[in-house]
């Protein structure tokens, strides 16, 4: 017997972005298990309509109306797994609340999560971007991920190496990776915990603490990112909205010698990333506002919603800051969130 499925219709999605743009979509199923996916992608109802799959909506950019159906991943559940070799494995279904998930590892007294610290977004949708702060990227400290493919039906388990994790990427973000939905993910965490303080910013914040905790760093990155990052619950945003670019050690040299004040970090094959922010800043860009759209105040990578911004609206503030930022830099500012 198929679960029976809540299907609403034209269902608003401004509660389900945390940009908080007003659209809506034709159709809305929760989902709340496995069972529940399998029978939303057999559906005669829905057969046909464009899928977006959503969790936190904390990584997308609605520019209108979507006219298809929204699958809103709410599988729950989170476990200790027990020890294997040198780490302690946890696992989470892809509808947990990140964070909730990262306080309840620190709670069970493993580190190993807390530099990531109040990323919104669901467990779900972490890999797929391959969520990154304060020196730690998910890549790290993920042991597998299950997906349910939709072309076979089957669940299987991927590893970190199947998962092609680079900097904000994943094989979830291309063609072959996008009929895998991601419905629960394992975390191997170092039973020999040692805390990462390579990001300078969280080093300088916990300079007054003598061996600080995993708790403690994770109180610190809370901080850090309360002063910097908008409360997505007050300010529309979608946390940052460019990747920070990359370029080869030639070009950021040229760059160098002409604006002597950039913000680079050396990758280890040699090319440098740059901070967007900066470029952004330097060109006039931070607290400024188009329309109904503004570059936040405190970090000029996070666009937010001045109240009432439409997708075009955010789209028009991003084209512009590209556009001199290229005029500027030459450099070719890549948004992070989806649009859809
Ligand atoms: N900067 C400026 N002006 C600004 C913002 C930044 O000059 O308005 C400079 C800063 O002074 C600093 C450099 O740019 O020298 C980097 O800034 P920051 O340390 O704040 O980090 P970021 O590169 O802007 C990245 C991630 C964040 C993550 C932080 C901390 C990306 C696209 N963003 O931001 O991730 O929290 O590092 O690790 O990689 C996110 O992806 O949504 C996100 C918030």
């Amino acid at each position: 017997m198929p679960p029976d499925l809540v299907i609403s219709h034209n269902y608003p999605l401004q509660a389900c972005n945390t940009f908080g743009i007003a659209a809506r979509a034709r159709c809305h199923v929760p989902i709340t298990s496995v069972a529940e996916l399998a029978a939303a992608l057999a559906d005669p109802r829905l057969a046909g309509m464009p899928r977006l799959l959503l969790g936190g909506g904390s990584n997308i950019v609605f520019t209108g109306d979507f006219d298809g159906v929204v699958l809103q991943m709410a599988i729950k559940g989170r476990a200790l797994l027990g020890q294997r070799g040198a780490h302690t494995l946890v696992r989470a279904a892809a509808g947990e609340h990140w964070h909730g998930f990262v306080q309840w590892t620190l709670a069970q007294g493993l580190g190993g999560l807390e530099n990531l610290s109040l990323i919104p977004g669901t467990v779900g949708a972490a890999p797929i971007q391959n969520i990154g702060a304060y020196g730690v990227e998910l890549k790290d400290v993920l042991d597998s991920v299950t997906v349910y493919d939709i072309a076979s039906g089957a669940l299987r388990s991927m590893d970190a190496a199947a998962c092609r994790f680079a900097y904000r990427d994943s094989v979830f973000k291309h063609p072959h990776g996008a009929a895998l939905v991601i419905v629960e993910a394992t975390f191997a965490l170092p039973s020999a915990w040692q805390p990462n303080l390579r990001y300078a910013e969280l080093a300088q914040a916990l300079a007054g603490v003598s061996a600080p905790s995993a708790v403690q760093i994770s109180e610190a990155v809370v901080a850090i990112r309360r002063r910097k990052l908008p409360d997505p619950a007050l300010v529309g945003n979608a946390g940052s909205f460019f990747k920070n670019p990359v370029v080869s050690g030639a070009r950021c040299a040229d760059l160098l010698a002409a604006f002597p004040g950039l913000v680079h970090h050396a990758q280890a094959d040699g090319s440098e990333k740059l901070a967007a922010g900066w470029l952004i800043d330097q060109c006039g860009w931070k607290g400024r506002s188009l329309g109904r759209a503004g570059v936040y105040p405190q970090q000029a990578l996070v666009l937010v919603n001045n109240g009432g911004a439409t997708g075009p609206d955010v789209l028009a503030l991003a084209r512009a800051i590209e556009d001199d930022v290229f005029a500027r830099y030459g450099v070719r500012l890549e948004a992070e969130p989806v649009f859809v």
